[in-house]
């Protein structure tokens, strides 16, 4: 009954779970009359226990006992911060091809700290393979005899969605000793055999516990900052394993070894350049029931063509894959991301591209570039073309789980490709140095991979051998330089191009930056430089014949893409650039 922001903290909470629309009914359980009250006078529905109960389980377990009811998610009435997208997490566990197999479900977020892992007050679970829950427990679990050892832990969160019969059971059934001394309710159904899917949420929110707690939590609302807690500063995946070095490739199938479910394949999407390459083929020492599909890289990636895969997958293997490994360019590498994610998500691409949409955790996926500039290899974005815009699935899960960064697979890209690819990191470099969002994370690699373009594209004493090499890491950092940047004009025009005409995106790039000398006076001045000393010729005229539909579908889409010109122009970019001025830029082209 605590006021948080004007309302009680259960009225807070009941209407933020209304809110989400997940549901078909929300109601309060209560014991108490006062709390009765104020959600019928708000409006809202409420229900009386008639016993008294010992948990908040077995007080929902009496209420919905008469009910038609399917499914129920316990929401804790302190947690007026729940957040939609962990309630359709534990939800979505029942629509998966396990779902038969599921009594309730819960989620769990991964933590690192020591402090937290050996804290009574968060209880541990651990999962089998599948993420049903093998046990909870206030003590450390697994318990790390070797410090070294890699494992992941996760915390246990305390929203639950029941079977209803699960419910009622867990009502009906007595308490048992593992359950009692720990002091954690779940046990229970672990203790009859029932199997709980845990599935994982990475989202921090504000639990009031304290009056400390409501303190903070007044603070977020005022501020207008409803949900995501943590977020002065963004908080980043990166890449967790890296090899690099020349003919590392053979290393792919011992760094995969471990990662091998029992039948359970990995899939190889290899760009079908190597389609007649036996060697590289050999070297990738396909196992079992391994897959290679070969894919073109002829056009940008698309929505559709990720859920093709995906359902090919699916139909063709009982086991989700053991990982997706992608080899090939931009293209090749940002469809591997968007399958793995695919592969744990339901629906279409599509629904995800954009900012943090994505719930679930991607399958294992590693990245093995053989074409250098893109920065795919380190993004935690892949960037498809969908029914509606040309965007990227951003997210958390999105980032490989390993790159393997061999400079010989690089050997054989032609001339112009070689080039095209190599200005898009240099573009990246330009795009985040001159960004209103630089900060010094930034600006290290983007520095860094800048002067690496000075080096390889402009000077005449590096031997291939060593271009190769500094491209390599050159794509690299310009990819971390925008991680925690953004890019600019010219991807945000390159992407009206490729979406409308389906020009790539190396090439776009080149094509629009070429006419950007207002916005980056000095970087295009080295561009030119460069394309002239490599003979590079430059398609023109491209937009002469656009119809006017067409020539308003490049604007709109370059236009819809935000960040990328609030990095580019600051807060105010809509008054600096208009629709005319980009007509304008697009006819130069
Ligand atoms: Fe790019």
């Amino acid at each position: 009954m605590q006021d948080l922001g004007g309302k009680p903290v259960i009225v807070r909470t009941y209407e933020a779970t209304k809110d989400t629309r997940l549901f078909d009914e929300v109601y309060v359980v209560t014991d108490s009359e006062l709390i009765f009250k104020e959600i019928e006078l708000n409006g809202g529905k409420a229900i009386m226990s008639i016993k008294e109960h010992d948990c908040g389980t077995d007080r929902i377990a009496e209420a919905v006992e008469d009910m038609d009811v399917d499914i129920v998610v316990n929401v804790q009435g302190d947690e007026p911060f729940t957040s939609k997208s962990g309630l359709k997490q534990v939800l979505s566990v029942f629509d998966g091809p396990d779902a038969d197999k599921i009594d309730l479900a819960s989620l769990m977020t991964e933590i690192y700290d020591w402090k937290e892992i050996s804290d009574p007050n968060s209880v541990k679970v651990i999962v089998d393979k599948e993420n049903f829950a093998l046990y909870f427990s206030r003590s450390p679990i697994p318990y790390p005899r070797d410090k070294n050892a890699a494992v992941q832990y996760y915390k246990h969160k305390g929203i639950y969605a029941f079977r209803k019969k699960a419910l009622l059971d867990f009502y009906r059934l007595p308490m048992r000793p593992m359950e009692a001394v720990e002091k954690i309710e779940c046990i229970r159904f672990l203790e009859y055999g029932k199997n709980i899917k845990m599935a994982i949420s990475n989202i921090q929110s504000i639990e009031i516990d304290t009056p400390d707690d409501l303190i903070r939590a007044n603070k977020v609302l005022k501020d207008g900052n409803n949900i995501v807690v943590n977020n002065q500063y963004r908080n980043f995946p990166m890449v967790p394993k890296v090899v690099y070095g020349r003919g590392s490739f053979d290393q792919l199938s011992s760094i995969l070894a471990p990662q091998r479910k029992d039948k359970a394949p990995f899939i190889y999407l290899v760009d079908d350049v190597f389609k007649d390459n036996a060697d590289i083929i050999d070297r990738m020492n396909l196992r079992f029931n391994d897959k290679l599909i070969f894919v073109s890289a002829e056009e940008e990636p698309k929505t559709e063509q990720v859920d093709t895969i995906v359902k090919n997958i699916k139909g063709e293997f009982t086991y989700i894959p053991s990982g997706i490994i992608g080899v090939g360019g931009g293209s090749v590498l940002d469809l591997s991301k968007a399958v793995s994610i695919m592969l744990t998500n339901k629906g279409s691409a599509a629904d995800y591209q954009g900012w943090d949409l994505v719930n679930t955790k991607s399958i294992y996926h590693v990245g093995v570039p053989t074409i250098s500039g893109t920065g795919a290899e380190v993004s935690r974005t892949t960037v498809l073309m969908g029914p509606e815009k040309k965007l990227g699935i951003n997210s958390d899960f999105t980032t490989f789980d390993q790159v393997l960064l061999d400079p010989d697979l690089t050997a054989s890209v032609p001339k112009d490709q070689w080039f095209y690819t190599g200005m898009d990191c240099f573009i990246h470099c330009v795009e985040s140095l001159n960004g209103t969002f630089l900060n010094e994370f930034s600006k290290s690699y983007g520095e860094k991979a800048y002067d690496l373009c000075k080096e390889i594209f402009l000077s005449d004493n590096l031997s291939e051998v060593e271009s190769r090499g500094k491209l390599m890491m050159a794509s690299w950092h310009g990819g971390m330089s925008i991680a925690y940047s953004q890019v600019g004009v010219a991807h945000a025009m390159s992407y009206g191009l490729s979406y409308v005409l389906g020009i790539k995106h190396g090439i776009g790039n080149c094509i629009v930056f070429d006419h950007l000398k207002e916005y980056y006076p000095e970087g295009v001045r080295i561009f030119k430089e460069m394309k002239d000393y490599h003979n590079i010729k430059l398609p023109q005229g491209i937009c002469n014949n656009l119809t006017e539909y067409q020539m308003n579908t490049m604007i709109d889409i370059a236009l819809s893409l935000v960040p990328l010109w609030e990095n580019a122009l600051g807060d105010d970019w809509k008054s600096k650039i208009t629709r005319d001025k980009l007509q304008d830029l697009y006819l130069k082209m």
